[in-house]
C-alpha cells in the first residue's frame, strides 16, 4: 500500500486533506461501510471525473443500526476493501476506530424524504446516517460526495440535509450496480445461501415488471399490490413496502403516473435477508 493510504487518525487525516488544499486540488468523499463491491467502487469512478483526489470511508455507523439489527455481524473486510480502493484509483481510505466520544450527545432530526418507506421499519435509521455523514463532512471538508441511487432514500435525505444546513458540500448521484440476474448489489447479499440468491433475483425481476406497467398507464395501487402477491410467491416472506414516490420530494404517489418524475421502491426480507431495490418510472 501507498504511504498514507490508510488512514486512522482524525489529525493526520486533517493534515492531508490540508497539503492537498494548499495545492490547488480538489477532494471527493465516498462514505462506506466496507465490505466493498462494484457497486461501491462505482461511486469511486463517478468521484474521480469530478474531483482531483478521493478520499473514501470505511465506518460500520453504530448510530444507524438499531438493537436486534446486524452491526455486530456487519461483514467486514478491510484488507481486501482497502486493495480494492487503491486498484481503483482512490487517494487515501479513511478508518476511523471510533466516531462518537464517549459523551457525545447531539443528535440531528431529519423529516421531509426521511419520513415514511424505510423509516417506517427502521425508525432510528435516517437520524444515524445523518449523524455520521455530518461528522465525516466535517472531518474531512470536501468539495462533493458521492452516493448511490441504491438506497434511494438516503440519497434524497442527504440532499435535504445538506441543503438545510448549509452544508458546501455537491450531492452527486451514481446509478444502482447489479449483479448479472439483476440483484441490486450489496454488501448483506454475502448472507445467502444458494435457495435464497436465487430468489433474491426475482425482486429486480418483478420490481422492473410492475415499473414497465405502471409506466405504460396502469393504476399504481393495482400494480403495486400485484407485484407485491408476485414477491410472496417468489419465496420472500414479507414486503415491507413496494410503493411509487415523487422523485425529488418521496411523497407518496397514487392512481396514474403523471409528468412529475417518479421513482418506484421497494423492501422485502428474503430468508432472513432485508433487501432494498428502485428504479425511475418514465411515462
Ligand atoms: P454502504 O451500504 O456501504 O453504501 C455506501 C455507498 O454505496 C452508498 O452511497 C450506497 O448507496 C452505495 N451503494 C451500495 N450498493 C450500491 C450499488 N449496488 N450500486 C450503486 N451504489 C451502491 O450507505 C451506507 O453504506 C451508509 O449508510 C453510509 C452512507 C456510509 C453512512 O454510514
Amino acid at each position: 500500500m501507498p504511504k498514507n493510504f490508510i488512514i486512522t487518525s482524525e489529525t493526520e487525516l486533517r493534515s492531508q486533506v490540508k497539503r492537498w488544499r494548499v495545492k490547488g486540488k480538489t477532494i471527493a468523499l465516498v462514505p462506506t461501510m466496507g465490505a466493498l463491491h462494484a457497486g461501491h467502487l462505482s461511486l469511486i469512478a463517478k468521484a474521480k471525473q469530478h474531483a482531483d483526489k478521493i478520499v473514501a470511508s470505511i465506518y460500520v455507523n453504530e448510530t444507524q443500526f438499531a438493537e436486534g439489527e446486524d452491526l455486530d455481524t456487519y461483514p467486514r473486510d478491510h484488507a481486501n476493501d482497502c486493495e480494492m480502493l487503491r486498484a481503483a484509483g482512490c487517494d487515501l481510505v479513511y478508518m476511523p476506530k471510533k466516531m462518537y466520544a464517549d459523551n457525545h450527545a447531539t443528535t440531528i432530526n431529519i423529516a421531509g424524504p426521511a419520513l415514511g418507506l424505510e423509516s417506517e421499519a427502521r425508525a432510528h435509521f435516517f437520524a444515524g446516517v445523518a449523524l455520521i455523514v455530518t461528522k465525516l463532512f466535517n472531518r474531512v471538508q470536501p468539495d462533493l460526495a458521492v452516493f448511490g441511487e441504491k438506497d434511494y432514500q438516503q440519497l434524497l435525505t442527504i440532499r435535504r440535509l445538506t441543503a438545510d444546513l448549509d452544508m458546501p458540500v455537491r450531492i452527486l448521484a451514481a446509478p444502482i450496480i447489479r449483479e448479472a440476474d439483476g440483484l441490486a448489489m450489496s454488501s448483506r447479499n454475502k448472507y445467502f445461501g444458494d435457495e435464497a440468491r436465487e430468489i433474491a433475483g426475482r425482486l429486480n425481476v418483478i420490481m422492473q415488471k410492475c415499473a414497465k406497467k405502471i409506466s405504460q398507464g396502469a393504476d399504481i395501487k393495482i400494480s403495486t399490490d400485484k407485484a407485491c402477491q408476485q414477491i410472496l410467491d417468489a419465496g420472500f416472506e414479507h414486503v415491507d413496502y413496494m410503493a411509487v414516490a415523487d422523485a425529488n420530494s418521496l411523497a407518496l404517489l397514487t392512481g396514474h403516473l403523471t409528468d412529475t418524475p417518479a421513482r418506484l421502491l421497494v423492501a422485502a426480507h428474503c430468508q432472513g435477508v432485508r433487501l432494498i431495490d428502485n428504479c425511475a418510472l418514465i411515462r
